[in-house]
């Protein structure tokens, strides 16, 4: 049987990451055979891909170079690790998917979302999450949370914050258009509420 594939979605600062962990640690304590992952990255060849577009550059990235490195990186994720992962019967767990593009690329940069979901389909074979977490939250207070982390804010952290709100406004459209799959999280509550979300919904879903 294919394990599920769960992925975790949002602005930065929502709380993607950390709930990630949390669910991680949870599922490792009731012995449930999964793998945290995430994108862009996951293998060798697509961390550097992450690299490439995470990096603060003087050069212009233009919305269709950067939509393309992304692809690129998930069509290696999803053949060398997502898929061999869900066949051996091993849940993921993805910090960021296609969802992500298509809010960041699509209603973010403005580039046509038929064309994104075209693009998404190609690159990851037609897979799509069985359960996607949309941990939802202002823009403002996302950032807020940054300095936290302790590392300078990457290239797209860097975008305004007019930017990162229509990412949110995309990411609702999403949700909206697809009700069953995305499940929308409060993410301002403290960690450990939004955590028992999480838990109420994976439990429903998968039986965890
Ligand atoms: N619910 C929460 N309330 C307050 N702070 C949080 C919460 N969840 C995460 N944080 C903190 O906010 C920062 C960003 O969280 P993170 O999980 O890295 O978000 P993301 O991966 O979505 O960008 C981290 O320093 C984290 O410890
Ligand atoms: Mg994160």
């Amino acid at each position: 049987m294919k394990a599920p594939f769960v992925t975790f979605e949002g602005i930065e600062g929502s709380g993607k990451t950390t709930q990630v962990g949390l669910l991680s640690e949870y599922l490792a304590g009731k012995a449930v055979p999964h793998i945290v992952t995430r994108e862009p990255g996951g293998t060798p060849l697509a961390d550097e891909i992450r690299g490439l577009l995470l990096a603060r550059r003087e050069e212009r990235v233009f919305p269709e170079t950067e939509l393309l490195l992304y692809e690129a990186a998930r069509a290696q994720h999803v053949r060398a690790v997502i898929l061999p992962s869900l066949s051996s019967g091993k849940a993921v767990l993805a910090d960021r998917f296609s969802d992500a593009t298509s809010a960041y690329q699509g209603f973010s940069r403005g580039i046509d979302a038929a064309r994104i979901e075209g693009l998404n389909a190609f690159a990851a074979g037609g897979l799509l999450p069985d359960l996607t977490l949309l941990f939802d939250i202002d823009p403002e207070d996302g950032f807020r949370r940054l300095p936290g982390r302790g590392r300078r804010a990457d290239r797209m952290e860097s975008e305004t914050i007019e930017f990162h709100r229509k990412v949110r406004e995309g990411y609702l459209r999403l949700q909206a258009a697809s009700p069953d799959r995305i499940v929308r999280i409060d993410g301002a509550p403290p960690a450990g509420e939004v955590f028992r979300r999480v838990q109420a919904v994976v439990a429903a879903r998968f039986g965890w």
